[in-house]
């Protein structure tokens, strides 16, 4: 993970830190906060597939880090009694890694899949049989007198999770009966998040503490929950442990974290586009040289909170900041900028 990312307070990716949100992990569909649909359709999937005794179908999800996808990959073992075994793209090097995965597999079990877009294409063409008629192609011996021999395996289930659908390719995409996307949470499940987790955590929060920590958390249950950790050390040491609204404004606001989550990253990336660049549009890859940052960090867990905020408008040109960025920056927008929003 790169530097920068990881001395971010408000970063949605995972860090050390985060471990203990394990804890706090929902275990059942039941208990899942907020993402409405998509636990609906879950729950469906879930009933359908224990009515007819199958296994699950494959499932895709995909959305900005910190919302969800892994832990919805445990709640869906959990509801399934099965075992679920957990590897990610970039950890499976060669095709007879996988090979060994997939043979260790038994019927039902789940493999989960995380940041699925960065699996190698020779990996990638050992799964897509072993999804679509659960076989595996093996190839023995060398030179002229090689030949393949096709093992069955088990019926199991591939979740996959990636932050970036777009860079999946079309025929692993198309093997996965059911995709869903997760979206930021809205303002009442990140407050019923940061509530729960008070509990759990044997802190005292009034509501408005709580609310105060959930506006700040970037509608990303990771975020929201570390901010939490922080505001209650604040408490601890500062005040008499309880969480208030001014506790939670004065341990943020030192973490450089504003009333709606930003700090000084994404003031970075704003002001680059309004001082530097007149408002838009720039591009990616220029923003990023600008604020030292990777365009794949910036496109993966900057950017998306912007988007949500209605803060920057992706066009064929290039990211355009809008009015409501001027204004929540408490810049004057240009008269003369067309392009405003
Ligand atoms: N719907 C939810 N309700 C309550 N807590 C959640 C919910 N979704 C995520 N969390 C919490 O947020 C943390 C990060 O979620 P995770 O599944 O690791 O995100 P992702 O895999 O999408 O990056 C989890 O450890 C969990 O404690
Ligand atoms: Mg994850």
């Amino acid at each position: 993970m790169d530097e920068n990312q990881s001395s971010r307070i408000v970063t949605p990716e995972r860090q050390p830190e985060d471990r203990l949100d394990q804890t706090l992990r929902p275990r059942t569909l039941q208990d899942l906060i907020g993402q409405e649909r998509v636990k609906e359709n879950l729950s469906i999937l879930i009933q359908a597939a224990r009515q007819r005794g199958d296994p699950l179908d494959h499932v895709l999800f995909y959305g900005p880090p910190g919302l969800g996808k892994t832990t919805l990959a445990h709640v869906l073992a959990n509801e399934m009694g099965v075992n679920i075994k957990v590897t990610s793209g970039p950890a499976i090097e060669r095709a007879g890694d996988l090979a060994a995965i997939l043979t260790n597999l038994r019927a039902g079990d789940i493999l989960f899949i995380d940041e699925v877009h960065r699996l190698g294409k020779v990996v990638e063409e050992v799964l897509y049989p072993a999804m679509e008629d659960f076989a595996l192609d093996i190839i023995i011996g060398k030179g002229p007198s090689a030949r393949s021999i096709r093992l069955k395996l088990p019926h199991f289930t591939v979740i996959g999770a990636t932050t970036r659908l777009a860079l999946l390719t079309a025929p692993l995409r198309a093997r996965f009966g059911a995709v869903y996307r997760l979206d930021f949470y809205e303002l009442p499940a990140m407050r019923q998040i940061v509530q729960r987790a008070a509990k759990v955590l044997g802190v005292t929060a009034d509501a408005d503490g709580v609310d105060e920590i959930a506006q700040r958390g970037r509608g990303t249950p990771r975020v929201a929950l570390r901010l939490l950790r922080r505001v209650r050390d604040f408490a601890q040491v500062r005040a008499d442990g309880t969480i208030t609204r001014l506790h939670a404004q004065k341990a943020l606001d030192l973490l450089n974290v504003d009333a709606l989550g930003l700090d000084d990253m994404d003031r970075r990336v704003l002001l680059t586009v309004i001082e530097k660049y007149r408002g838009g549009p720039v591009g990616l890859s220029t923003i990023a040289a600008s604020v030292s940052e990777e365009p794949d960090t910036i496109m993966d867990v900057v950017e998306p909170y912007l988007l949500q905020l209605g803060f920057l408008e992706r066009t064929s040109q290039g990211r355009v900041a809008t009015l409501r960025a001027y204004e929540h920056l408490g810049i004057e927008p240009p008269k003369d900028q067309p392009r405003l929003f």
